[in-house]
């Protein structure tokens, strides 16, 4: 099934001439206009001008030169490095006429030479760093930027929107995107979408304590607010800050304002310029259970909905709820592609959208109307499937974690999460990778014995137990099922797979299908894979020195070359990551060699514990600590984003007091607890993490010989 049309590569010849003319007449750098992203596809598709490439966010790409025939060439063309070598990368690169604008999670942009990878300015936001407080997953998900009309925005790890020259890289402009009525402060994850004058940029931190989420659309030049549009409705004493918060309040029960109720919108944004509006894909709630977080509740809009929003007034066209009453973390923030589909001889205009909930939704992008939402996976526990008379899903009686805690799949992490989709319109297939993994879903302990929830201000607040009592639950319960994650090229109007295949690792990056009837994809194992579309064979991999968990890929072409970036991630044993690697055929790059750090633990203090110490300092630490410092010994925990506490030194134990208390490194993003924990209690999360360690040296001396032999095999097989 070798595929390779003379026809194509003419035409891309005559894009690449005429993507040359445009530089050459452009007024200067980033000059992405509203027209040139709509016309982008047939125009110059060597150019990536959007976060999913043009304002329809299909990421699938016109390009030929990389094709089935022709994908063993492939070799590196250039790598830079951007970030901190534990930084995990997320972004999609953006190239605008030969230059590619890219961020790290310290939401840093860079704008480089797209063929040489050259710096040509970079624009350090010298962001709060003591934001990781309320990072669920560190500072890993800067998705990417926006460029436009001469500027280059991007949402920051703080919370602002900032706009800087595209000529010189200097700041035109800085907003900060926080408002009271949003309660907690946030972190931005998502790229900001530019279109129609203004920038749209929601926020993250849904679970860091009490948060409320909006969007809010600014002024491209002036950085005005134009409008705002919230998704979760406020205290209903005061007045509603639009009509459509009103009849939102009617779907929420208890004092749910009181929690904030979650519903940010961290993730997709797209702009619809066929009917002038904004599909906003709204977040889960917080805390999760709804039994804390709504008691009495009905849907609570619009946690888990796409709602499409006029660009012009803010006001709501239409809503669909994927997931009325969130109970799971089934957030609805993924990516959406536009395309035009047939339905009974009609073409529908379509968003498309696989949100963690397991079923993939086909609605009319004018009225909402719910055309298709049939399961793009077999582990869908919670519900038996969605009914189509009342466009909701049936939730499964059989499976009440507030009953009986269990496992459920899809996990918190979704069945699919924000890793990019690739739609090609043609054909009618998604392209994408989601896991079937479970979550163990329980009720937080205080709350099952007295109605009472405490949210906390550090750390995430969930909802669902935490510690010694959640182990003990999870014990009762079983082993967790089998996870096993897919690669697939998905029809949803049958819901059937034309193909798919089992990954090695469950947890992927995001994907780009080409008209050279390949696709990219990296993957966690760190290798960015080809397969082709037809059949989803592998044609070709290249293994990164790091990794590739959550990453996205894109391609573009200079100068009838055609390249593929994606962005590599490092961790604690891997000194190379927050790289940008760019290939191209017969490219000969040499590959950057990393570093392998060995994580050894050192000598401990020799203090004996009381049980009831470290029992205290279990639940202690994974209230207060685990999600920074990853918990330990609890499955299915939030990314490490701060050193492993095993590994601390005895001067560092020593130094705890200060370190915790008084907060000697709050400017590194370690907060101080000095209202929260007393040096006592501090004492007993010393001895968990002592006896933790302790575990950790026995088994490191007991296998020395086989960590050793891996080690140097993995330092083999990436050099
Ligand atoms: C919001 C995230 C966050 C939370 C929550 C958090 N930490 Fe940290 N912690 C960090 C970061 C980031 C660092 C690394 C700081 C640096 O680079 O010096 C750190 C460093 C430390 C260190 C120094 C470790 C070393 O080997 O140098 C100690 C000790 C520590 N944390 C203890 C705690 C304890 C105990 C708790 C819970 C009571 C806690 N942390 C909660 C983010 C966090």
């Amino acid at each position: 099934m070798r595929f390779s049309s003379p026809a194509c590569c003419l035409l891309f010849v005559a894009f690449s001439f005429l993507a040359a003319n445009a530089i050459a007449q452009g007024n200067g750098r980033g000059d992405v206009t509203d027209e040139r992203v709509i016309n982008a596809a047939e125009v110059e598709p060597g150019s990536w001008l959007t976060y999913g490439q043009t304002f329809k966010e299909q990421r699938f790409s016109q390009l030929t030169q990389i094709n089935t025939d022709t994908v063993d060439r492939l070799g590196l063309a250039w790598t830079r490095q951007i970030g901190d070598y534990n930084m995990r990368m997320q972004g999609t690169p953006l190239v605008v006429d030969g230059i590619m604008y890219v961020s790290n999670g310290w939401s840093v942009v860079y704008a480089l030479d797209a063929v040489t990878g050259e710096e040509i300015w970079s624009y350090d936001p010298e962001v709060d760093r003591s934001y990781i407080r309320l990072a669920c997953c560190g500072p890993a998900h800067n998705r990417g930027v926006a460029v436009y009309e001469g500027k280059v925005f991007v949402g920051t790890f703080d919370g602002r929107l900032v706009a800087i020259d595209a000529n010189s890289g200097e700041e035109v402009w800085d907003v900060d995107t926080w408002i009271p009525a949003g309660l907690g402060r946030f972190n931005i994850t998502g790229a900001p979408r530019a279109a129609g004058g203004k920038v749209y940029i929601g926020q993250g931190s849904g679970e860091s304590g009490h948060r409320r989420g909006y969007v809010t659309a600014y002024d491209a030049d002036s950085g005005e607010v134009s409008w705002r549009f919230f998704l979760v409705p406020g205290d209903p004493s005061k007045p509603f800050e639009h009509p459509e918060m009103e009849m939102a309040a009617q779907t929420w029960g208890g004092e749910w304002w009181k929690y904030g109720g979650g519903g940010t919108a961290w993730n997709s944004l797209v702009y619809d310029e066929e009917f002038n509006s904004l599909y906003i894909g709204v977040g889960n709630g917080a805390p999760w259970p709804r039994e804390i977080r709504s008691p009495g509740g009905g849907d609570d809009l619009f946690l888990s909905t796409i709602v499409s929003v006029d660009v012009d007034s803010g006001r709501m066209n239409w809503y669909y709820q994927t997931t009325p009453g969130d109970n799971w973390d089934y957030s609805s923030a993924m990516d959406m592609s536009l395309g035009e589909i047939e339905f009974g001889g009609e073409m529908r205009k379509v968003v498309l959208q696989a949100p963690k909930n397991g079923f993939f939704y086909i609605l009319d992008r004018e009225d909402g109307e719910l055309l298709r939402a049939l399961p793009y996976t077999d582990g869908i526990d919670w519900a038996t499937h969605v009914d189509m008379e009342t466009g909701r899903p049936v939730e499964n009686p059989d499976v009440v974690y507030e009953v009986e805690p269990q496992w459920i799949m899809p996990a918190n992490s979704g069945a699919h999460n924000w890793e990019p989709q690739s739609w090609d319109n043609d054909l009618g297939l998604m392209y994408f990778y989601y896991h079937d993994i479970a979550n163990f879903y329980s009720l937080d302990e205080g709350f099952v014995e007295t109605g009472e929830y405490e949210i906390r201000e550090r750390g995430l607040s969930l909802g669902w137990g935490e510690g010694e009592y959640r182990r003990r639950l999870i014990e009762e319960a079983g082993p967790r099922p089998p996870s096993q994650a897919y690669i697939g090229a998905f029809d949803p109007i049958t819901g059937t797979y034309k193909w798919r295949h089992e990954l090695e690792s469950d947890y992927n990056g995001g994907v780009v299908a080409t008209r050279g009837n390949v696709l990219f994809q990296p993957e966690g194992t760190g290798d960015l894979s080809v397969r082709d579309t037809n059949d989803g064979e592998l044609l070709w991999r290249f293994r990164a020195p790091g990794t590739f968990r959550s990453t996205s890929v894109m391609t573009y072409a200079i100068d009838g070359t055609q390249y593929v970036a994606t962005m590599m991630n490092g961790n604690r044993a891997i000194d190379l990551g927050g790289t940008v690697l760019v290939f191209k055929l017969d490219g000969d790059h040499p590959l950057p060699i990393p570093e392998i750090v060995q994580a050894v633990v050192p000598e401990l203090p020799d203090d004996v514990y009381s049980l009831e110490q470290l029992r205290e300092g279990d639940n202690l630490y994974h209230a207060q600590c685990a999600s920074c410092h990853g918990g330990i010994g609890v499955p299915n925990e939030v990314a490490i984003v701060a050193p492993d506490l095993r590994l601390m030194t005895l001067d560092t134990h020593s130094n705890m007091e200060d370190i915790v208390i008084e907060g000697s490194r709050a400017q590194q993003g370690m907060p101080d607890f000095e209202e929260a924990i007393s040096a006592e209690q501090l004492e007993s999360i010393r001895a968990f993490v002592v006896e933790q360690a302790r575990r950790l040296q026995e088994y490191q001396q007991q296998n020395q010989d086989a960590i050793e032999a891996a080690a140097n095999e993995e330092a083999l097989n990436r050099a």
